[in-house]
């Protein structure tokens, strides 16, 4: 499956989703990573992977429409037949969102539908949480929502500060990300009733769908 990542920063998630695609059994390959911003630490992560780069910026275009445009027409141009956001942080309009419906996996770093939006791990802390995590889901109109492909949960631990928990949470994105393409491109899911149903699930088919492992 021929991938188009969307990204706006530094590219962890972007790398993790790199080196899966390195092996080759892995059913994806990333054609073109699309970064609305120039100075995106992941468009170097990238080009290091020799893998083609558009930069696109949202400040480019009068509306959210024209800008949509123009980020669909360099993934098509790339061949890409499906999109994963790894911190992407624009909001899409509606009819992109359409074009790529069922086509589009995003990953925030929170058990969604707890704490969408921004300044997530912040949020964790203040409300006292236990327990926090991560989700790979399809893309929705609305922002952080869609039916869930895995999840991945991470404990709070005391003295936890935003630097800690999001480096915990992140070493866990860098798992479940992979993981929920690898089960995406090989045809394993299917969304009924937008809940995404996992072919051959059982509670141990399960198990690898839960980070850590149990
Ligand atoms: C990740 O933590 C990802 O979950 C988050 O942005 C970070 C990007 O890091 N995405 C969102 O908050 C989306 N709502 P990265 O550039 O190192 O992959």
């Amino acid at each position: 499956m021929k991938v188009g990542v969307l990204i706006s920063g530094r590219g962890s998630n972007l790398k993790s989703l790199i080196d899966a695609c390195a092996a080759p059994d892995f059913p994806a390959e990333i054609v073109v990573v699309v970064s609305n911003k120039a100075d995106a630490g992941g468009l170097e992560v990238a080009r290091a992977a020799g893998i083609a780069t558009a930069v696109i910026s949202h400040k480019d275009y009068p509306t959210r429409e024209e800008f949509d445009a123009a980020m669909d027409a360099a993934l098509q141009d790339a061949g890409a037949e499906f999109i994963c956001s790894a911190g992407f942080m624009r909001i899409l309009s509606d009819g992109f969102v359409e074009t790529w419906r069922d086509r589009q996996l995003n990953i925030h770093p929170s058990l969604l539908p707890a704490f969408k939006g921004l300044k997530v791990h912040e949020r964790v802390l203040e409300a006292g949480c236990r327990v926090t995590g991560c989700t790979v889901h399809f893309v929705r109109a609305a922002m952080d929502e869609g039916p869930i492909v895995a999840q991945a949960d991470v404990p709070v631990l005391p003295g936890d500060t935003v630097e800690t928990l999001s480096a915990r949470v992140l070493e866990a994105e860098h798992k479940l990300y992979p993981l929920a393409l690898r089960l995406v491109a090989q045809g394993r899911t299917k969304i009924v009733d937008e809940r995404v149903v996992i072919e051959h699930e059982t509670a141990e088919a399960q198990a690898p769908l839960m980070m850590p492992p149990r």
